[in-house]
Formats: structure tokens, sequence, C-alpha cells
């Protein structure tokens, strides 16, 4: 879809409908005298139409740059169903003139995001272009260089998601290790500022990677490391993201009920997400040098399935005794992670799809922030609302090292309690973080948001794309800091 700035009041733009928001849909409607919702049979979900007049009333429910986002989603959603092909719309400006463009791609684009590949009868949008008119919707001035940078953002962030979108939704039978590395491949090819390396099982062994090699024992497809980079001019800054990469988990020996089966082809939205970002850090030339680590697995069962019982020496030395074999997301992370920290980051954040218990403590929309630095926890909480991504931060406390300790090894890979298993969870990546790199690393625990059976406001059915807006919005922040010289 075209998003278009046009210089014009909106009255003089010529468009299939137009856009009218309400800020209040019993009371204070803009600009119009009187709100069309008393008028008109009114949808009971934020619209109402005037059919005649070709006018969408929209409610907005505030000038936050979500309800920004929700309104614009909400607007798509209904001319989806009217076959209109150009919408006009006043722009709405919040606190930033450049993150409230974005969102009102965002919400457009998010809400037009569909995995119709498998589907016989595909039904795709008419919508060809948005015309957003200069005319703000107060009345507030802003800058037009501001504006067209953030429609570009919101493009390409909405660009991203899809992309990260795509990979997640794809199914377990072709979307294997392989396929991961094409992919990446791909991507490195498709932009000059990307490379992209490749590692295979001979690497992994020869790196003493054999946590990470244990969990793919029983799999019919190779493990493989992806290592994607990108270095802007002047990149003072170094950011690794390290990203979770099953292709399926089907808790290996510790076979996975049925129903918790289903939807396990997500389990590759940590590593799909780091794909996104680096995409998207690359398209919008942020100044820093960025590599996203992929550990790419699938954890089946078999004859050579790694074992309940089994110990493991990882990358960093630290012996690992197996008591869970469906806790395996944090064995190739915890080689990954080590992997990671010889590129000497300036700061290292893993995303992943890591333990059904973050989901069961904060909902299936929000994201846990696990870390040993609670100010940068906190900072990273504060991007992340800015984007629009459900997070919270979770703090450790020692008396949870217990809970993973092992009579075996220097740690089991599973907690001794039923409770607090996303942060026993995080402690065990801990174990493999190194002193200097302690307070430099998150843990985002995405296993909720990364695919979502509840479709919400823009978000439909299926991959979330978890992570890609909320790093690259802590992304944004570190730039504009680093540009004010406050943060070296
Ligand atoms: N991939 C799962 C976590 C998950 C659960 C993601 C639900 C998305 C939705 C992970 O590998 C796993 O199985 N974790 C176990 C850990 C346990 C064995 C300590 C879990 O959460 O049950
Ligand atoms: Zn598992
Ligand atoms: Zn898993």
């Amino acid at each position: 879809m075209k998003f278009e700035l046009s210089e014009k009041k909106i009255s003089q733009i010529k468009a299939d409908f137009e856009l009218v928001f309400v800020q209040d849909k019993n009371l204070k409607p803009f600009k119009e005298s009187k709100a069309l919702f008393d008028l008109q049979n009114y949808t009971g979900e934020g619209l109402c139409l005037d059919f005649s007049n070709k006018k969408l009333f929209v409610e907005l429910k505030s000038l936050e740059y979500e309800d920004i986002r929700l309104a614009f989603a909400n607007a798509y959603k209904a001319l989806k169903v009217l076959n209109v092909k150009s919408i006009k719309s006043p722009c709405i400006v919040g606190k930033c003139t450049f993150r409230s463009f974005a969102s009102m791609v965002e919400g457009i684009e998010f809400a037009s995001y569909d995995f119709n590949k498998y589907k016989s009868e595909k039904k795709p949008s008419k919508l060809e272009i948005f015309i957003i008119s200069k005319d703000e919707l107060n009345g507030k001035t802003y800058e037009i260089k501001d504006a067209k940078e953030g429609l570009e953002t919101g493009r390409i962030l909405s660009e991203a998601s899809h992309f990260t979108k795509d990979i997640v939704n794809e199914i377990p039978e072709l979307y294997t290790s392989l396929k991961m590395a094409e992919d990446a491949t791909k991507l490195a090819k498709e932009n000059k500022n990307i490379t992209c390396k490749v590692y295979d099982e001979n690497f992994l062994a020869k790196e003493k990677m054999n946590a990470f090699l244990a969990v793919n024992k029983a799999s019919v497809h190779p493990p493989r490391l992806i290592h994607l980079s990108y270095k802007a001019k002047n990149a003072k800054q170094k950011v690794v993201f390290v990203g979770k990469g099953l292709t399926y988990d089907s808790g290996g020996l510790r076979l996975k009920p049925a129903d918790s089966m289903l939807t396990m082809k997500a389990d590759k939205s940590g590593a799909a997400a780091a794909m996104g970002i680096i995409k998207a850090a690359a398209e919008l030339e942020l100044p820093f040098e960025i590599h996203a680590i992929l550990g790419v697995a699938e954890n089946m069962i078999g004859g050579n399935a790694f074992k309940p019982d089994d110990v493991l020496i990882s990358r960093e030395g630290v012996s690992i005794e197996v008591r869970n074999t469906d806790a395996e997301g944090r064995l190739v992370l915890a080689d990954c992670l080590s992997y990671a920290q010889d590129l000497k980051p300036n700061l290292l954040i893993d995303m992943a799809t890591l333990t059904g218990a973050c989901v069961v403590g904060l909902g299936e929309y929000t994201s846990g922030i696990i870390g040993n630095n609670e100010d940068l926890q906190d900072e990273f909480y504060k991007a992340s609302k800015k984007s629009g991504e459900y997070a919270c931060v979770l703090h450790f406390n020692p008396h949870l090292k217990e809970l993973i300790k092992s009579n075996m090894a220097d740690v089991s890979n599973t907690s001794i309690s039923r409770y607090g298993g996303a942060l026993t969870a995080g402690l065990f990546l801990d174990k493999f973080i190194r002193k200097e790199y302690k307070d430099k690393w998150l843990h985002l625990d995405i296993a909720g948001p990364a695919y979502v059976e509840k479709a919400w406001g823009y978000q439909n059915f299926g991959a979330g794309a978890a992570g890609v807006r909320m790093c690259i919005a802590y992304l944004l922040e570190l730039a504009r800091k680093d540009k004010k010289g406050l943060k070296k």
C-alpha cells in the first residue's frame, strides 16, 4: 500500500472515502459540529459509517501512539469490507510528530497483514492508496520533515514485522534450518549493508557447542548457526541480538502433550525477530554495528535423541544436567550467548519463546524483560511502551538461584519448583553470561506475543513479530541519546 502526504486541505483531496476522527463517541467530535454517532447506526466498535457522504467516523480514544494505531486499524478493517481503493485522512499529531506518523502507518499495515498462502480463497484488499492530508486534527503545527520520516519509519517497521511474521507462520514441514539459512542469505543479498554467514554442524562441533548440538540430535535436518551483521559507517556501539530458532519443538523425549505441541512452529520466533530487526536497522541506517546470531535447530524424538539424565559440556565450559528435554531453548541459547560474547558487544539482547511460565504469568500479549541491570530493563521498558508492544520487567532474586542447582553438574536445565519458571530460565541463561557482560545483557521472553491465538486491535491471528518493534524503538532511543552525547 502507498502512503502519501498531501499538501492539500482534506476537502480538496479526491478519494473514495474520508476518515473523520471523533475523540469521544458521545461528546466531542473533531471538526464536525455534530457527531454522526447520534444520527447513524453506531456499529458499536468505535466506527460509524456515513455512506452517502463517503465518510467513516472513527473513535480516537486519545492522542497516545497506541490509540492512533488502533483507530487506523479499526478504520482499515471496515473499509476493506467496502472494497474502497483510496482513503483520505487528516493527520494526528500526538507528543512526537515522527512517532505519530509512524503509528498511523503501523495501524493500517498491521491490520492488513494476512498469511493466506494456504487458503484457496484469498480476500485481497482493494485499498491502494492512503492519502494523509497536511490538515492536522487539532490544527497543531509540525515539521513536514518529521512527518515524512515517521511515515518511512512506519513503513520499514511494518515491512520488517511482516517479514518476521511470514517466517513464524510458515509450516514446520517447509520451514527447516536450511530454509532459514536460505532466507537469511537472501536478506543479505537484497541489502548491501547486511552480510550473512551460515555455519554447519562441523563448525558447531569445532566450537564445542555441545548443548546446541544435543537439542538437534533426533532431527532429520541439520542444525545451523546463522550470523547476520550490519555496520553503519561511524558506528561506535556494537549491539548483538541472539534468537532462539527452534523450527519445531516437540518437547523431545519429554514429549509435549498434544495441545501444547500445537503452535510450536512458532518456537523459531526469536530468530525470526532478530532477522526482522537487522533488516529494519539496516534500512533505517541506524548508527550502530549490529549482529544477529540465530541458533537454529529442531527438537524431535528418536533413538538418537538427547535424554533426560544426559550431561552436556557447553561452549562456556559450564556443565549442564539435562532433566527435561523440553527445556531445550536455553541449551541452544547458552552456546549462542557464548559465541555472541566473543563479539564484545556493548549491548547483548536475546529473544526467545522460552517458557510457558512467562505466558501464565504475564498473559498472551506481554513479553518479559529479564536481566541483571535494572536501569537497562527500565529504559527498555519505556521504549517498548512507545513501540506498541506490551512488555513487563521481571526481577531476579538470589533465592531463585537455588532452584536450578544440580547434584550432577554445574547447573540443571530445569528448576525444582513449579513456580517462577520465566525467571529461573533467565537465571539459567545468566550462568553463561560472563562477568563483564552481566549488566549489558537483556533476555526477552516473547513466548506469549510471538504467536497470538486471540486476535486484538491491529494484531491478527498468528505470528506477532514480538521483539521487532520494541528493539528498534530502543535502538532509536539509543541513537537519539548518542547524538545528544548523553551516552557513549
Ligand atoms: N518452547 C517452549 C516454551 C513455550 C511454551 C513457548 C508455550 C510458547 C508457548 C519451551 O521450549 C518449553 O517447552 N519450555 C518448558 C520449560 C520447562 C520444561 C522447564 C515450559 O515452559 O513448559
Ligand atoms: Zn521445549
Ligand atoms: Zn521451545
